[in-house]
Parts: structure tokens; C-alpha cells; sequence
């Protein structure tokens, strides 16, 4: 078996992704889907609903009276936040354990992937574009190909240093020389292997070349700038740190002054800290 081959066949022992959360990455692609749709799959699931009020109830909405049911909570904080709340815990999973390749600690690639998720909708707003919960969710997965590859980059972090190095390749180019893939196509694959709707694999498998990307553009780059702003941001830096492919022209579509980067990262901070509670490795 070559290197690829053993990158491939190891995504097989990830854990299968949850079959209710799956559910509602499809209904919220369809734009017929109502909030009670959602509810309604999601509310005999006991572990999502106890966390979707934990999170109601916590400094992050900051609401004056208690949440006791998902109905009311639909009522309180409206569908975005609701489906947002139910995609992040029940994602979470995938995230909490140490990334060694990327020397990443247990827990910084959950921050940085929450992160990445809190932006898609601070800099929506800024860039007045629509804020949905599949820009949310191609964020919030994006790096999602790192939890497979973490061992393989730790196995070969000295030939794709090397690589850095001498061939000039950012540390994903490097990725790709090495081991045969990167972990954006790979996370594409994988999200591809859990039946995800086409816009978020695009997302996901174009976030570090959102110009190679044949469909989705604004989705990309997007999920692009949010990967750049979270790592400016000081999340996520482990190994590849800043090493990445610079996409200048998405850069300059959203022409965003240093002044406005520095409104979004204290915006993300003041977000992150409220959210810190559930970013908790269990
Ligand atoms: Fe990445
Ligand atoms: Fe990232």
C-alpha cells in the first residue's frame, strides 16, 4: 500500500458522522425547510437538546429568563442561532483530540474551527452578504481533513519541512508533495464520504485555493477569508502556522483595511470569550 493509499483507508476509522446532524445539513439546503422541520428531527435526540439549552442559557445569548424547550428556544434565539448551536455540538467530536502533526494541543483545532465558524458571520455582516448556516458550516469544517492527516504530517514533518524550505511550497503544497494529498482534499473527500451538499465540500476542499474552485465562489472565498482571519486572529497556528498559498485577488475583492481586520479580530474575541465555556475539551 503507498502513502496514499494508507492516507485514504484511514479515513475509515474516523467516526461515522452523526445520522441527525446529517439530517440537518440537509434541511437547512433545502429553502423549503421550515424551523419546526428541524425541531422535529432533532428533538428526540437527548444529548443535542440538552446541549442547544445549555448554550441558550449561557453568557453567549445573554437572555433574561431560562429556556426550557427547543420550541422555546426557536422562539428566543430564531432558526440561525438554533441550527447553528446544533451543528457546532454536534460536531464537536471531531475536533477536541491533539492534532501532533500540526502541533496542534488538544482542543486548538476545535477554537480555531469554532473560530473560523463565529467569523462567516461577523464578516458576512461586515461585508453586507447574507449570513447562512452553510457558510457557518463549511467554516466551521474546513480543516476537518487535519484530524486524518494529523499522523501522517507528524510521520513526515521533516521531509515536508524540507520541502517548505528548499522547494519554496507553502506547508499545504507540501502536504500534497509528500503524502500524496493535502488535508482541504482530503476534507472534501470526506465530506464527500458523509453525503455533505455540494457547497459545503466545495468549502471545505478549496479553502486554501479558493481560486481553483469551478462552482461556489462566494462560499470559498469566504470560508478562504475566515481561515485567514482566525489564523491572524492566533487560532490554529500550529506547524503550518501562516504558511499557506495567499489567494491576493480574494484579498482584494473584500478589500478589507487593516482597520476593519482589527474591528473583526476584537469582534471574534469578544465572541470567543463568551463561548469559551463550551469550547472545553471534555
Ligand atoms: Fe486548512
Ligand atoms: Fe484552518
Amino acid at each position: 500500500m503507498n502513502l496514499l493509499e494508507a492516507v485514504l483507508q484511514s479515513v475509515t476509522q474516523l467516526p461515522p458522522f452523526p445520522a441527525v446532524i446529517q439530517r440537518v445539513l440537509q434541511l437547512v439546503e433545502d429553502p423549503k425547510t421550515s424551523a419546526r422541520d428541524v425541531v422535529e428531527v432533532i428533538q428526540y435526540d437527548q444529548s443535542i437538546t440538552a446541549n442547544v439549552l445549555m448554550v441558550c442559557n449561557s453568557a453567549y445569548f445573554a437572555l433574561h429568563r431560562p429556556v426550557h424547550s427547543l420550541a422555546e428556544a426557536l422562539v428566543r434565539i430564531g432558526f440561525n442561532n438554533l441550527v447553528e448551536i446544533i451543528l457546532t455540538r454536534g460536531t464537536s467530536f471531531l475536533f477536541f483530540q491533539a492534532c501532533q502533526g500540526y502541533q496542534l494541543p488538544s482542543g486548538e483545532l476545535w477554537r480555531h474551527s469554532v473560530a473560523c465558524a463565529l467569523l462567516s458571520q461577523i464578516l458576512a455582516d461586515r461585508l453586507k452578504q447574507k449570513k447562512t448556516p452553510i457558510q457557518f458550516t463549511a467554516a466551521l469544517l474546513h480543516d476537518v481533513g487535519k484530524v486524518v492527516l494529523a499522523g501522517f504530517v507528524r510521520d513526515h514533518l521533516e521531509e515536508i519541512r524540507t520541502r517548505v524550505q528548499e522547494e519554496n511550497l507553502s506547508f499545504v503544497g507540501a502536504e500534497k508533495a509528500t503524502l500524496g494529498i493535502d488535508h482541504a482534499e482530503l476534507g472534501g473527500r470526506i465530506a464527500e464520504s458523509w453525503n455533505f451538499p455540494p457547497d459545503i465540500v466545495a468549502g471545505i476542499r478549496y479553502h486554501h485555493t479558493p481560486f481553483l474552485a469551478p462552482e461556489f465562489h462566494d462560499l470559498v472565498s469566504l470560508t478562504y477569508l475566515c481561515d485567514v482571519v482566525a489564523l491572524m486572529a492566533g487560532t490554529g497556528g500550529g506547524a503550518d502556522g501562516l504558511s499557506t498559498d495567499g489567494a491576493k485577488e480574494v484579498m482584494e475583492q473584500y478589500a478589507l483595511a487593516a482597520q476593519d481586520l482589527e474591528e473583526v479580530i476584537a469582534d471574534l474575541n469578544g465572541r470567543m470569550n463568551k463561548v469559551e465555556g463550551f469550547l472545553k475539551v471534555p
